[in-house]
């Protein structure tokens, strides 16, 4: 019997599909907590890449449960292209479940065109979201006006909160950001259809997991976004609209932390950031770009060049303490093979005497006065992608491996050092301890 929750350290981007895909072959259960379809996972179906936003990783393997849970915002039309996409490709195991909270909160057209609207109009000062409408069903979701999948399914309620809905959306759009209204009912046409086809996946997911963990079933929450994007904890207001760290899982698919027993932070070998907000660690130059091309890091949802950097410990240090990370797992190492010298960031300092080195500051306008405190290493050459055990790598990348490990307090359990997934070092299964 064991649950583990996977999350991400850094800025969300840290290679969590291949990880999640990679345990989802010992787990009974693959559960989505928060988030929508602003994440975006690649997967490879009969050798073609597809990016995935909605559907958890362990949909690739059979006789497994899938769950979307009630800590999701869920986009009808997206999900039901995905199922449609498995199912045209063969793709969709026979054995395997897909569920979906009847508690999840849907994404409405007038929240993408919200979160569009509000980002134009901040101009320099925007976020840069995803403009899925996240945030804005969030909103809802919290000012109790919200549309749920069990709303969806029936057509008078679902008619009734989408009419008051559309009134006050259309007040926004129309007399706050100068856009033009939004129409009922196309909407309440095109979701009609989506509630039929939705209907067969709908359930309880907090009951259906009760009973999995009765059954001695073993549970792998996904986690979406990254540690630093947690509305809570994460570079607000630079963040996503939901709670990213380990503790939502529980909220978010309705499970209690008491059948919790391990997570797993991933931490990408440097630093990613996709969207607006201040980046310590940043680098502008030739090396940031190397490694851009190197690791092909654009956005999976967006397609935007992912910014980069070198590997920010404070962030590793704070989400191990805010998730209680029980295991690190790094991912992407091989990128940094060929850079003569690495750095890693140790602690934050300001002109002005204030050092950061546990924790980022609350106050973004001092975050963005903090200077990275660094130590370095010398890199290496070799070729790490077939390594299969720690000793097959080179001195200097288990030295750097080490140092990680050393400065966030918690030991590693993964190395991945390519992207295929045989090019992975295992050094503990938190299914099979
Ligand atoms: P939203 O989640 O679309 O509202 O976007 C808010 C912020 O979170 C933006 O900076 C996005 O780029 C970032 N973000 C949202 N989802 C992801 C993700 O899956 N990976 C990386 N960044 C993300």
């Amino acid at each position: 019997m064991s649950s583990v929750i996977v999350v991400g350290t850094q800025w969300g981007d840290e290679g969590k599909g291949k990880i999640v895909d990679l345990y989802a072959e010992d787990a009974d259960a693959v559960v989505r907590f928060q988030g929508g379809n602003n994440a975006g996972h690649t997967i490879v179906v009969k050798g073609k890449q597809t990016i995935l936003h909605l559907i958890p990783s362990g949909i690739l393997h059979d006789h497994k449960l899938c769950v979307l849970g009630n800590g999701m915002v869920i986009d009808p039309k997206v999900l039901i292209e995905e199922i449609q996409y498995l199912k045209g490709e063969n793709a969709f195991p026979p054995h395997t479940k897909l569920v979906i909270s009847d508690k999840a909160h849907l994404i409405m057209p007038y929240h993408r065109r919200i979160d569009a609207a509000r980002e134009a109009a901040k101009g320099t000062g925007k976020i840069g979201t995803t403009q899925r409408g996240i945030g804005p069903a969030y909103e809802d979701k919290v000012s109790r006006t919200g549309i749920r999948v069990c709303d969806l399914l029936d057509r008078e309620v679902f008619a009734e909160k989408l009419r008051r809905n559309v009134e006050e959306k259309n007040f926004l759009l129309t007399k706050l950001f100068g856009e033009p209204a939004v129409d009922e009912k196309p909407i309440l046409e095109e979701y009609a259809g989506y509630a039929d086809l939705l209907r067969p996946h709908a359930a309880d997911v907090s009951l259906l997991l009760d009973e999995a963990i009765r059954q001695k079933k073993k549970i792998l929450f996904e986690g979406a976004q990254g540690g630093h994007l947690d509305v809570d904890h994460g570079t607000y207001p630079f963040v996503t609209s939901s709670n990213t760290v380990a503790g939502n899982a529980c909220c978010g698919a309705g499970v209690g932390p008491t059948q919790i027993h391990s997570v797993i932070g991933i931490v990408k070998a440097y630093t990613t950031r996709v969207g607006s907000g201040p980046f310590v660690t940043e680098l502008t130059d030739e090396t940031g770009e190397h490694i851009q091309r190197v690791g092909a890091e654009f956005g999976a949802t967006t397609g935007r060049k992912r910014r980069c950097g070198w590997l920010d410990m404070v962030l590793v240090r704070q989400s191990a303490r805010v998730s209680g990370i029980t295991g690190l797992a790094i991912t992407k190492l091989d990128v940094l093979t060929g850079i003569d010298k690495l750095k890693i960031c140790v602690g934050y300092r300001t002109a002005r005497g204030e050092e950061f080195t546990k924790a980022v500051p609350s106050d973004l306008r001092v975050f963005e006065r903090c200077e990275p405190v660094y130590m370095e290493l010398d890199g290496w050459t070799e070729d790490i992608r077939s390594a299969k055990r720690m000793e097959d790598l080179p001195r200097n990348t288990r030295r750097y491996v080490d140092t990680l490990e050393t400065l966030a307090g918690v030991k590693v359990v993964l190395v991945s050092v390519g992207a295929d997934r045989n090019e992975t070092i295992v050094t503990e299964n938190p299914f099979r301890r």
